[in-house]
C-alpha cells in the first residue's frame, strides 16, 4: 500500500500521532458534571452492584464510586458474595428499581457463572440503566436514536474523537470486537455519526488488511498488543479500548503503542485513554437519567 495519508486524516506536524489525552478530557467532563450537579436541588443517586471479588471488578467499581462521590452524587456500592443466586441478585435489582432516591443502577460484569447476565440486565428499569445495556436502550440506539442511555465506553470514545477533531462524516471506520458492552454500540454510534462502518472480530478473514483500510480504528479485541504498526493506515485515528495485564504486571492496551504511534494520525494511550472516559460517561448517564426521571 502507499504511504500517503488517508483523506481527512492529517498526520501530526513533526511526524508521529497526536496523543489523545483521555485523562484530561475526562477530568474536564467530570468537572462540568460536578458543576451541574451542584446547581441541582437534589443529589443524583447511583448504586453500583458488585457480585464476588473479581480483582479487575473490585478496582473498576471502586473507581466509579469515588468519581461519583467526587462529582457530588449520592453514590454507594453494594457488594454481594460470589455464591449469590440469580434470584437474590434479581431481588436486589427490584429493590433498587423501586427506590425513588436511585437514578442509576449498574451491575458490574462479569457475573459469576450461576447468574445469567442477560436476565439481570433485562430486570433493570430501563430509565435507570446507566450502562445502556437493557434491550430497550440497545434497541433505541440500533434504531438510530442517540438521545437515550448509551453504553459508557463507546460514548466516551465518541467524546474523544470529537474532542480531537477527527473527521467523522464519510470516514471509513472499523470496530475490532463485537461485544455488547463496546463493539456493537460503538458501531451504532459511528454509523449515527455518518461513518462507513465495518465490524471485525476473531473470525474476520485477513484482519490486518481490513484494519489497514480504516481511517478510524477502534480496537476492543481483548488481546494485549494485538494490533501492530503495519496494520494501521498512515494518518488514521487509533482508539485503544483494551486493558490487559502482562506477565510482568504492566498494563497495556490491545494496540502495540510505540509502533502504532509512528504511523497513526491520532492515538489514545492505554492506560490513560478510553478508561477514564468510561467513568466520566457513567456520571454523565447518571445525571441524564436523574434529570429525565425527576423532570
Ligand atoms: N465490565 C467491564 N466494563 C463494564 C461496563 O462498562 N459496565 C459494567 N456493568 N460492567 C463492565
Amino acid at each position: 500500500m502507499s504511504g500517503a495519508p488517508l483523506p481527512g486524516a492529517a498526520p501530526a506536524a513533526g511526524g508521529g500521532a497526536r496523543i489523545i489525552d483521555g485523562k484530561a478530557v475526562a477530568a474536564a467532563l467530570r468537572a462540568e458534571i460536578a458543576r451541574r450537579v451542584a446547581a441541582l436541588p437534589f443529589r443524583p443517586g447511583l448504586r453500583v452492584v458488585r457480585v464476588g471479588e473479581d480483582p479487575a471488578s473490585v478496582v473498576y467499581v471502586r473507581t466509579k464510586d469515588r468519581a461519583a462521590l467526587a462529582a457530588g452524587f449520592d453514590s454507594a456500592t453494594l457488594v454481594l458474595p460470589a455464591e449469590t443466586s440469580e434470584a437474590e441478585l434479581l431481588a436486589t435489582v427490584a429493590r433498587l428499581n423501586a427506590d425513588p432516591a436511585v437514578d442509576g443502577i449498574l451491575v458490574q460484569l462479569p457475573l459469576p457463572p450461576q447468574i445469567r447476565s442477560a436476565a439481570v440486565i433485562e430486570a433493570i428499569d430501563p430509565a435507570k440503566d446507566v450502562d445502556g445495556f437493557h434491550p430497550l436502550n440497545a434497541g433505541r440506539l440500533a434504531s438510530g436514536r442517540t438521545d437515550g442511555l448509551i453504553p459508557c465506553t463507546p460514548k466516551g470514545v465518541m467524546h474523544l474523537l470529537r474532542h480531537a477533531g477527527v473527521p467523522l462524516a464519510g470516514a471509513r471506520a472499523l470496530v475490532l470486537g463485537r461485544s455488547q458492552i463496546v463493539g456493537r454500540p460503538m458501531a451504532q454510534l459511528l454509523l449515527a455519526a455518518d461513518c462507513t462502518v465495518t465490524i471485525a472480530h476473531s473470525r474476520t478473514r485477513d484482519l490486518p488488511a481490513e484494519c489497514r483500510r480504516a481511517e478510524i480504528l477502534v480496537v476492543a479485541a481483548g488481546r494485549a498488543e494485538m494490533v501492530r504498526g503495519d496494520w494501521i493506515a498512515p494518518g488514521a485515528a487509533v482508539i485503544d479500548v483494551g486493558m490487559n495485564r502482562l506477565p510482568d504486571g504492566r498494563l497495556t492496551g490491545d494496540v502495540a503503542f510505540a509502533e502504532a504511534r509512528a504511523v497513526a494520525g491520532w492515538i489514545t494511550p492505554a492506560p490513560g485513554g478510553v478508561g477514564p472516559m468510561t467513568v466520566a460517561c457513567l456520571l454523565e448517564n447518571t445525571l441524564e437519567a436523574a434529570l429525565a426521571r425527576r423532570g
